[in-house]
C-alpha cells in the first residue's frame, strides 16, 4: 500500500476523495471547497440531514457533477472542539473500511488542512488500518486494502502516520496469524525480518541460551509444548551513547491452553492473541526505529507455547526464577506472569530506566474494566501518568486499578517464595500484577493488561474483528514525549 501527501486540488483529484465534515457547523475548508465546486451540494445535504456531521458517520456521492472523482465520501468528524488525535483516527477508519467493500485504486483524504501533525499522523494510520482486515485466508476478502492512499496535509506528519498504519497492522497480522504458523521460533523469525527492514539491533536467545540464563520460570511454561520457546531483544540505539533505555516488555504466549489447568472450548477460542503483548511491542519497536526517535529503547519478548502434554509443568511444581525467587505453581493457566518474569528480569539486567509490560495477563482486567479498556498497574505514579496521558492523547482507553500492598498477601507462599495465584479469583488483574512487581526491582514500572483491547469478536464500525493493534500508537507516543 502506498501512501503520500496529496498536494493537488480537491475538485481536480480522479481518485476516489473522502471529505471530511464537522458537525454543527456550516461548510469550512476541505467542506467548502467541495461545496463551491458542485454549486452547493453539500450545504444542501446538510440542509437536508442527509448528513449531519455526526462523528463515523458516511454518505457516497457517486460522480457528483463539478468535480473529476468518480465517488466522493464525505465522513463526518464530529463536533470541531472534540476533535483530537483518537477521533482523527477513528473517523480516517470508518470511512476507509466503508470504501474497503470493494477494491480501490487511490483513495485521497481531504480532511482538514488546519489540522496539527498528530491528528494527521493517527488520521493517516487510521486510513491504512480501516482497510485491512482479519481475513487472511479468505479468497473473496470482505475488505479490500485501497492500492493507494494520499492525504492532504503536511508531507512529515503523512509520512509519520505511514509508518504509525504500517505498525499498526503489523501488530494485527501476527495477533491475526493462526497458531500452527506464528509460534515461538516463527515469530522469533518475524522479529528478525522486522529488525532486519527496519534497523533494530536483534538478539534471539533459544531454549539452550533460555537454560544458561536460567530462565527456569519461563521454560517451564514452555516444557509442555514440542515448540521451543525463544526470547527476542530488540535495540534501538536513538539515544546518547551513556544513556539508560526504556524497556517495552511484551508477553508473546503463541498459544495458551492452559496447560494442564486446561481452558473449556470456549475460553481456548481466541487464545492465538495471548501473543498481543508480544505482538504490540514489535509493532511499537518497528514505528521507534523507522521515526529515528532519539531515545534508546530496548523491547523483549517472551515467547513460548502453553500445553498439556506428558512433559508439562505440573501443579506443585516449584520453579527458580532467573532472578532467584522460588515460586508454587498452582495453576498452570497463569502462565503470563510465569513467561514475564523472567523477562522483566532480564529488562532490568540490560540496566532499563523504565519499563513497560504489556500481557493478555487476565480475564479478571476485563471483568474489572470490560472489554475494550486496559487496566493499568504501577509501582511509580509518575510513570503510570505518563502512559495514561499517552493514552489519552491516542484515543486508546486504559484505567488505573490500584496495587496496596495487601493485594500482595494473596501471593505470600507457603512452600516458595511466591505462588503463581491468590486465593480465589477476586482482584485477580492486581494480584496477577502484584505477582509482576516481585521481579522488576523498584524501577519504574507500568502494566498494561490488554486482555480486553487486543482483540474483539465483533466488528467495530472503524476496524473489522479479530486483533486490534492496540497500544501501539500509545507506546510511540510514551518514548516520543520521554525524548522531549
Ligand atoms: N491468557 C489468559 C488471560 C486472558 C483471558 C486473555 C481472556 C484474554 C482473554 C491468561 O493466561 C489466563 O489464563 N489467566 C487466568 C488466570 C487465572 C488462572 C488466575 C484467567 O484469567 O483466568
Ligand atoms: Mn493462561
Ligand atoms: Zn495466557
Amino acid at each position: 500500500m502506498e501512501v503520500r501527501a496529496t498536494a493537488g486540488a480537491l475538485a481536480q483529484s480522479e481518485s476516489i476523495v473522502v471529505v471530511g465534515l464537522y458537525q454543527d457547523q456550516p461548510v469550512t475548508g476541505f467542506s467548502a471547497e467541495l461545496d463551491q465546486a458542485t454549486k452547493g451540494l453539500v450545504s444542501r445535504l446538510l440542509e437536508r440531514k442527509e448528513i449531519t456531521g455526526k462523528h463515523g458517520e458516511t454518505l457516497p456521492l457517486h460522480a457528483p457533477m463539478g468535480v473529476k472523482s468518480p465517488l466522493v465520501l464525505l465522513v463526518g468528524l464530529g463536533k470541531q472542539e472534540e476533535m483530537n488525535a483518537g477521533r482523527a483516527f477513528r473517523a480516517a477508519a470508518a470511512a476507509s473500511l466503508r470504501l474497503a467493500e470493494k477494491p480501490r485504486g487511490a483513495v485521497a483524504f481531504y480532511f482538514d488542512g488546519s489540522w496539527s501533525a498528530p491528528w494527521v499522523e493517527h488520521g493517516v494510520a487510521g486510513a491504512m488500518v480501516g482497510c485491512h482486515g482479519q481475513d487472511l485466508y479468505k479468497k473473496e476478502k470482505k475488505l479490500n486494502p485501497h492500492q493507494e492512499i494520499g492525504w492532504a496535509g503536511d508531507a512529515v506528519a503523512v509520512n509519520a502516520g505511514r509508518v504509525l498504519g504500517e505498525s499498526v497492522n503489523l501488530t494485527r497480522r501476527l495477533v491475526n496469524e493462526p497458531p500452527s504458523r506464528i509460534y515461538p521460533a516463527s515469530f522469533a523469525e518475524e522479529a528478525a525480518q522486522v529488525a532486519a527492514a527496519c534497523g533494530l539491533e536483534i538478539e534471539i536467545w533459544d531454549e539452550h541460551r533460555l537454560a544458561k540464563e536460567r530462565c527456569g520460570s519461563l521454560l517451564a511454561v514452555a516444557q509442555g509444548s514440542t515448540q521451543p520457546p525463544r526470547l527476542v531483544i530488540l535495540r534501538h540505539l536513538g539515544g546518547k551513547p551513556e544513556e539508560s533505555p526504556l524497556a517495552l516488555v511484551g508477553k508473546g504466549v503463541t498459544f495458551d491452553s492452559g496447560g494442564l489447568s486446561l481452558k473449556p472450548n470456549d475460553s481456548m477460542l481466541t487464545m492465538k492473541d495471548d501473543m498481543a503483548g508480544g505482538a504490540t511491542v514489535l509493532g511499537a519497536m518497528h514505528a521507534i526505529a523507522k521515526l529515528k526517535l532519539p531515545r534508546h529503547v530496548i523491547g523483549l519478548i517472551g515467547l513460548v507455547e502453553n500445553m498439556p502434554s506428558g512433559s508439562s509443568f505440573k501443579l506443585g511444581d516449584i520453579l527458580t526464577a532467573r532472578s532467584g525467587k522460588t515460586i508454587e505453581v498452582l495453576n498452570t493457566d497463569a502462565e503470563g506472569r510465569l513467561v514475564l518474569a523472567d523477562v522483566l528480569d532480564v529488562a532490568v539486567e540490560r540496566g532499563a530506566a523504565q519499563i513497560i509490560d504489556l500481557a493478555t495477563l487476565t480475564g479478571a482486567c476485563m471483568v474489572a474494566l470490560g472489554a475494550d479498556v486496559a487496566g493499568l498497574m504501577t509501582n511509580n505514579q509518575e510513570w503510570c501518568d505518563a502512559v495514561a496521558n499517552a493514552a489519552k492523547q491516542c484515543g486508546e482507553l486504559a484505567w488505573q486499578l490500584p496495587m496496596f500492598p495487601e493485594y500482595a498477601e494473596q501471593i505470600r507462599g507457603s512452600v516458595a517464595d511466591i505462588k503463581n495465584v491468590g486465593d480465589g479469583r477476586w482482584g485477580g488483574a492486581i494480584t496477577a500484577a502484584k505477582f509482576l512487581e516481585e521481579f522488576v526491582q523498584n524501577k519504574p514500572w507500568t502494566h498494561i493488561d490488554i486482555a480486553g483491547p487486543a482483540f474483539t469478536d465483533k466488528p467495530k464500525p472503524h476496524q473489522d474483528a479479530g486483533a486490534t493493534g492496540a497500544f501501539v500508537r500509545t507506546l510511540v507516543e510514551v518514548v516520543r514525549r520521554a525524548c522531549a
